[in-house]
């Protein structure tokens, strides 16, 4: 019997999480399905338990639900306890179990997609949300010392605090980051949404500060470069447009560049690996995404 998996979301008629699954349970020779469905706003508690009773073996849950998702679970995972976030449910009798599976496809994304090694590396995490709760987890798991900055500081505060026994994690302003460098800059912000930047402090221009001969000493040089360190890798968690702050970074230096696409991909790998116990190939799906 064909196993019934779904996305539930409020909007969802963009999710691209059913292409993402069917091509995963294509490639796997898995005997699923995977369907989009628009809860409403106060509806989705009725929306699971209906899909529950209804044989469902599964669903991912984005915005707005990723909060209730964690409330109405019976079991969580660790990291979905640590993000207050779940988007992936596993029914299991009468068991809910809740997992939140971003921040593992993030690390995935950065360490094997892009090759970019985390353990000892100096992380800017901005924003001090949901999306920020659901990898600061992982990222210190995967050895990276944090830093998270937000517009509002005591959010930031607070995030550290929540983290702060699992590894190297503090709170920042934006305006307290000038003069430090950091190995990769994570936009975990809505900021890209509205195609506003963050406000982090800017250095003299790349061409000046790279050049082979800089009329600067060292410390001046460092001075001038801005947040980014050598080699440093931007991360936008959003996807489909080069944004403000990729921009930003390709003007301020940074080396290599990301969007969240890669992320999208490596969340759902990592659902369908709690669901079916296998892990699909991701890459030419993110190929294949890149072209749509
Ligand atoms: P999400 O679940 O996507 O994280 P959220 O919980 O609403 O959404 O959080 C949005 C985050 O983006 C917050 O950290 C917010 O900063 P504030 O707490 O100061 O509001 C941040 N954010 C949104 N727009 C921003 C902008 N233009 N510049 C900097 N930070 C921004």
């Amino acid at each position: 019997m064909t196993d019934r998996y779904a996305v539930i979301g409020n909007p969802i008629s963009h999710s691209k999480s059913p292409l993402i699954h069917t091509q995963f349970a294509y490639q796997t020779g898995q005997d699923l399905s995977y369907e989009a469905i628009l809860a409403p706003l106060n509806g989705f508690r009725n929306t699971v338990l209906t899909l529950l009773d209804e044989g469902c073996r599964g669903v991912n849950v984005t915005v707005p639900f990723k909060f209730e998702a964690f409330q109405l679970a019976t079991q969580l995972t660790v990291r979905a306890q640590a993000a207050q976030a779940v988007n992936t449910l596993k029914f299991d009798g009468t068991e809910i179990i809740g997992d939140n599976t971003d921040g593992a496809g993030l690390v995935v994304d950065i360490e094997r997609n892009l090759e970019f090694t985390l353990q000892g590396k100096r992380v800017l995490l901005m924003g001090a949300g949901g999306a920020a709760y659901g990898v600061a987890l992982p990222l210190l798991n995967a050895g990276a010392t944090i830093m998270v900055a937000n517009r509002t500081e005591d959010k930031a505060h607070k995030l550290a605090a929540v983290f702060a026994a699992h590894g190297s994690i503090q709170g920042s302003s934006y305006i307290a980051l000038a003069g430090s460098q950091f190995d990769c800059v994570i936009n975990a912000t809505s900021s890209s949404l509205a195609d506003s930047l963050p406000p982090l402090p800017r250095g003299e221009s790349a061409s000046l500060t790279s050049s082979p001969n800089p009329p600067f000493s060292i410390g001046e040089n460092m001075k001038h470069r801005g947040i980014f360190a050598p080699n440093a890798l931007a991360y936008d968690m959003m996807y489909g447009k080069e944004t403000p702050f990729l921009l930003f970074a390709k003007e301020q230096g940074a080396a290599q560049f990301a969007d969240g696409l890669g992320m999208l991909v490596e969340q759902a790998a990592e659902s369908f690996f709690l669901w079916r116990n296998i892990r699909p190939d991701t890459a030419p799906i993110i190929a294949k995404l890149r072209l749509i």
